[in-house]
């Protein structure tokens, strides 16, 4: 790790260092509720085309940076080109997410991985190169992937769902059928976070979106395992490059998770008690939360109560200003620079 990297106060608190200011950036910072990405989303083919577009994802990872000069870009793309590059069919439909094709577990083709994914590899070299040449010396750049079961829940039920049945009733009545796709995913993740970091990440994020929706064993067997998985392969490559994890409505299991894992800091959705977190979690790892992002949509009075009862609870310790969910596309960017505005002036 260079000096560089060492200044930047987001690397140094995910590294458990004191900073010289609360970091913050926020998840889904790039996308619709900006007018610049709607505009240049108009130009292209959908979503995909924009992210296997290092031009184009570059210019959207720059977007907020440009407006808010946040301390993190996060790489412009989506979990699920990770399912693409093995093989799955993946593709957006307006208004209804992503949808994924047939599944054969044996037809996936890991090996494959890099040759699809290349485009994201190029992006992040062209965003740390805009970011330097733009004068963003204190922005790091945040590489990432979905977890194993996240992934594997898209993959199988074939896109969103509210309850994930068909993943869970394959989790459960097949567990090695399952364990055969968590383990392809395991490694084309480890993989993945790798190359990213070659290619210029300077932290990484794991999203386990749908963590919350497991009992105590399957979190411990299809979230905790394959996140401490990928997080000892990252680390054996590059063991000062800080890894988040996020295990989304994981509750009392976050305590486990952080324990368990290795990461070098949680995410916190905005269910979780920061009172709580900073007693129970804030010793040992750096914690990263947890703005309800309706609060940021709502702005004035609810935004700066909510988030200053946040910054009370967690500065206190090593810690990163974010919401506890995505951005919302309904949400005014004035308020984001409001946001960022309270979070610079607070003492
Ligand atoms: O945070 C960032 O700015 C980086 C880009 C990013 C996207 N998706 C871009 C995107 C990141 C980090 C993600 C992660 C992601 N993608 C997750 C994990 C985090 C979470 O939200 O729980 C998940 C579950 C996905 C899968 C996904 N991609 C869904 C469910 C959808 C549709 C819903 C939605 O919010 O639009 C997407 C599409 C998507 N991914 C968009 C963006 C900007 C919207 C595309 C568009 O219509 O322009």
């Amino acid at each position: 790790m260079n000096d560089i990297q060492a200044a930047k106060p987001l690397i140094a608190a995910l590294q458990y260092k004191k900073t010289s200011r609360i970091p913050i950036w926020l998840m889904r910072q790039a996308g619709r509720y900006l007018p610049e990405y709607r505009e240049l989303r108009a130009q292209k083919n959908g979503f995909l085309d924009m992210a296997y577009d290092p031009g184009a994802a570059c210019e959207i990872t720059m977007q907020p940076i440009r407006r808010f000069a946040l301390d993190a870009a996060i790489i412009f793309s989506d979990i699920l080109v990770v399912p693409h590059a093995l093989g799955q069919d993946l593709w957006f439909e307006p208004g209804h997410g992503p949808k994924l094709g047939p599944l054969s577990i044996d037809d996936l083709k890991p090996d494959m991985i890099h040759v699809k994914l290349d485009p994201v590899y190029q992006a992040l070299k062209n965003v740390r190169n805009a970011l330097a040449q733009e004068g963003f010396s204190e922005t790091a750049l945040i590489g990432f992937a979905g977890s194993p079961w996240t992934v594997a829940c898209y993959m199988v039920d074939g896109g969103g769902s509210k309850d994930f049945g068909k993943t869970k009733t394959l989790a459960y009545g097949d567990p090695q059928q399952f364990q055969a796709l968590i383990d392809i995913l395991v490694e084309a993740t480890s993989a993945y976070l790798i190359a990213q970091i070659e290619a210029g990440a300077e932290a990484v994020q794991i999203f386990d979106s749908w963590a919350g929706i497991l009992d105590a064993r399957d979190f411990d067997k299809w979230v905790i395992t394959p996140n401490r998985r990928i997080v000892e392969a990252v680390k054996t490559a590059y063991p000062d490059i800080p890894v988040i994890g996020f295990p989304r409505g994981a509750g009392l299991k976050y305590a486990h998770f952080a324990r368990e894992t290795g990461v070098y800091a949680v995410g916190l959705d905005q269910m979780v008690d920061v009172k709580w977190a900073a007693d129970t979690l804030q010793g040992t790892v750096t914690l990263q939360g947890n703005l309800d992002p309706f609060a940021l949509r709502a702005g004035g009075k609810a935004l700066r109560e909510k988030a200053l009862y946040i910054l009370d609870h967690l500065s206190g310790g090593p810690f990163v200003f974010n919401l506890g969910h995505g951005v919302n596309k309904e949400t005014p960017p004035s308020h984001v620079q409001d946001l960022v505005t309270f979070v610079r002036e607070y003492i």
